[in-house]
C-alpha cells in the first residue's frame, strides 16, 4: 500500500520534472450530451516559430474537436489557441496531441479528457445515492454488535457467517485496493473496457476496510460472550481453507510470472468471484438455523433492513451510471458488486419474511437457555424489536 502510494508520488515528480512545453485549460471537461465547449491550449515557453498542433480524440464518435490543426504564435508569451469540442455519444474520451515542432517537443504527455452525459446533474445524484449507501451498508454492522453486547450472548447469531463474512470482505478489500490503488490494473482494465470507467471508487474502499474491521470485532464477541454450543461448521472450514488455497496458489503464480500466465486484473477478479461465492452461501446457515430454531432471536433484522436499503441504492446507482455515461459493460465489469446487490437483496427478503412473519415473536424451540435483555431502552428499540 505504502510502497504504491511512493510509487505514484514518484510519478508525478517525474512528470513536473520533464515539463511539458503545452498545457490544456480546462484538461477535464464534463459535458451534456449534444453540448458543446472551448478549451484553451497555451504555449508554456515563447516560441521562435510558429508551431502546429493536432488534436485527435481516441474515440470520434463520442467526442472530437472541431480543428484539425491549431497554430500557437511565435514571439509571443502564453500564444494560445482555442478549441472546440463537440459530443455525439454519452461515453468517456480522450483528446492527445501532437506537433512537428521541434520546440514544443514531446507533447504526449499532454491530453484532454471528455465525459459525455447524458444528464449533468444525474452525476450529483449518483455521488449522493453513493454515499447513502455507503452509510447504510457501514452501518448495517451494528445493530448486531449492539444486540450481542446488550444480551451478553450470541445465541442465534450463526458462526459460520461470521467466518464466511470476514473471507468475504478480506478478498473484497483486497480487490478492491487492487482495482483503485494499482495503475498496472487499473490500465488493464482500460484495455478491456476503454469506454469504461474504474468501477471501484474510494467509498468502496474505505467500505471494505471498515467492514473487515466490524467483522473482526463482532467475531471477538463471539469469542467472549456467551455461546452455547454454538461453533464453525466442518463444511464452513473445508470451503475456506479451499478458497484460500485457491487464492495463494495463483497469487504465487501471478507473482512468478510477474503476471504473464495469470494477469493481475484477473487475479483480482478471481478474488472477487471468491467473495461473490462467499455472498451467494453465507446467508444459507443462518437461514437455515432460524428455521431449526423456529426463532430469529439472536439475530439481528436491523442489520437486514439497512443491507436491503444499502444493497438496493448500490443497484440503482449502477443503473444510474450505465445510463448516464452510456457504459453497460461496466456493470457486468464489476460482477461482484453486481451480484452482491441481487444475491444479498433476495436474502434480506428471506429474513424479513422469518421474522415479521413466519417466526414472529417466537423464542426458540428447543429449549435452549437465553438470556433475556434487561433496560430495554430506547436505543434498543431502534435496534431490535423483539
Ligand atoms: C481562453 O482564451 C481566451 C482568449 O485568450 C480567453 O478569453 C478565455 O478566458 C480563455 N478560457 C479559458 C477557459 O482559459
Ligand atoms: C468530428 O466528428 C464529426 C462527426 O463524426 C465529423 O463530421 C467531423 O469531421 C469530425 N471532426 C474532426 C476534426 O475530426
Ligand atoms: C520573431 O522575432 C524574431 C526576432 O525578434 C524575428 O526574427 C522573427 O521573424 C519573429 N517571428 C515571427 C513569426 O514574427
Ligand atoms: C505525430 O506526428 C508525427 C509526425 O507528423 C507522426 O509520425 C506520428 O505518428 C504522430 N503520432 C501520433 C500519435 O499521431
Ligand atoms: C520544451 O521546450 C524546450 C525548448 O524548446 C525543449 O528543450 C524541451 O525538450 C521541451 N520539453 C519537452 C517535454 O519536449
Amino acid at each position: 500500500m505504502i510502497f504504491q502510494l511512493l510509487v505514484l508520488l514518484q510519478l508525478c515528480l517525474v512528470t513536473f520534472q520533464n515539463d511539458v512545453n503545452v498545457t490544456v485549460n480546462p484538461s477535464d471537461v464534463t459535458l451534456q450530451l449534444g453540448d458543446s465547449d472551448v478549451v484553451n491550449i497555451t504555449s508554456v515557453i515563447v516560441l521562435k516559430h510558429p508551431a502546429d498542433v493536432y488534436p485527435t480524440s481516441n474515440l470520434p464518435w463520442v467526442a472530437n474537436v472541431t480543428e484539425y490543426v491549431v497554430i500557437l504564435d511565435a514571439n509571443k508569451s502564453h500564444s494560445s489557441a482555442t478549441l472546440h469540442i463537440n459530443t455525439y455519444h454519452a461515453g468517456e474520451c480522450i483528446i492527445d496531441f501532437n506537433t512537428t515542432s521541434k520546440e514544443l517537443g514531446d507533447v504526449s504527455e499532454v491530453f484532454l479528457k471528455l465525459e459525455v452525459v447524458h444528464v449533468v446533474w444525474l452525476n450529483i445524484v449518483i455521488d449522493v445515492v453513493g454515499w447513502l449507501y455507503f452509510v447504510a451498508w457501514s452501518t448495517s454492522f451494528y445493530p448486531q454488535v449492539v444486540l450481542n453486547f446488550r444480551r451478553k450472548c450470541v445465541i442465534g447469531l450463526n458462526f459460520d457467517f461470521l467466518a464466511y463474512n470476514l473471507t468475504g470482505f478480506l478478498a473484497y478489500g483486497m480487490y478492491n485496493i487492487g482495482m483503485y490503488w494499482i495503475p498496472e490494473v487499473w490500465d488493464e482494465y482500460k484495455e478491456g473496457h476503454p469506454r469504461g470507467v474504474n468501477p471501484v471508487q474510494i467509498n468502496d474502499v474505505v467500505f471494505t476496510l471498515h467492514a473487515i474491521f466490524i467483522t473482526a470485532f463482532t467475531i471477538m464477541q463471539a469469542f467472549i460472550y456467551e455461546s452455547g454450543t454454538q461453533k464453525v461448521s466442518k463444511i464452513c472450514i473445508a470451503i475456506l481453507c479451499g478458497s484460500w488455497t485457491f487464492a495463494i496458489i495463483t497469487l504465487i503464480i501471478a507473482a512468478a510470472s510477474h503476471g504473464d500466465i495469470i494477469s493481475w486484473l484477473n487475479y483480482l477478479l478471481y478474488l472477487s468471484y471468491i467473495k461473490l461465492g462467499v455472498t451467494l452461501i453465507k446467508y444459507i446457515p443462518q437461514a437455515y438455523m432460524n428455521y431449526q430454531r423456529k426463532s430469529t432471536e439472536g439475530w439481528s433484522i436491523g442489520n437486514i433492513l439497512l443491507d436491503m436499503t444499502g444493497g438496493t441504492l448500490s443497484l440503482v446507482q449502477m443503473f444510474l451510471i450505465s445510463y448516464n455515461y452510456n457504459d453497460w459493460k461496466s456493470i457486468f465489469g464489476d460482477p461482484t458488486k453486481f451480484g452482491l446487490g441481487v444475491f444479498s437483496i433476495c436474502f434480506d427478503i428471506l429474513f424479513i419474511v422469518q421474522h415479521y412473519i413466519l417466526y414472529r415473536g417466537n423464542r426458540p424451540i428447543n429449549g435452549e437457555k437465553n438470556k433475556l435483555i434487561n433496560n430495554k431502552g430506547f436505543a434498543l428499540a431502534l435496534f431490535e424489536e423483539d
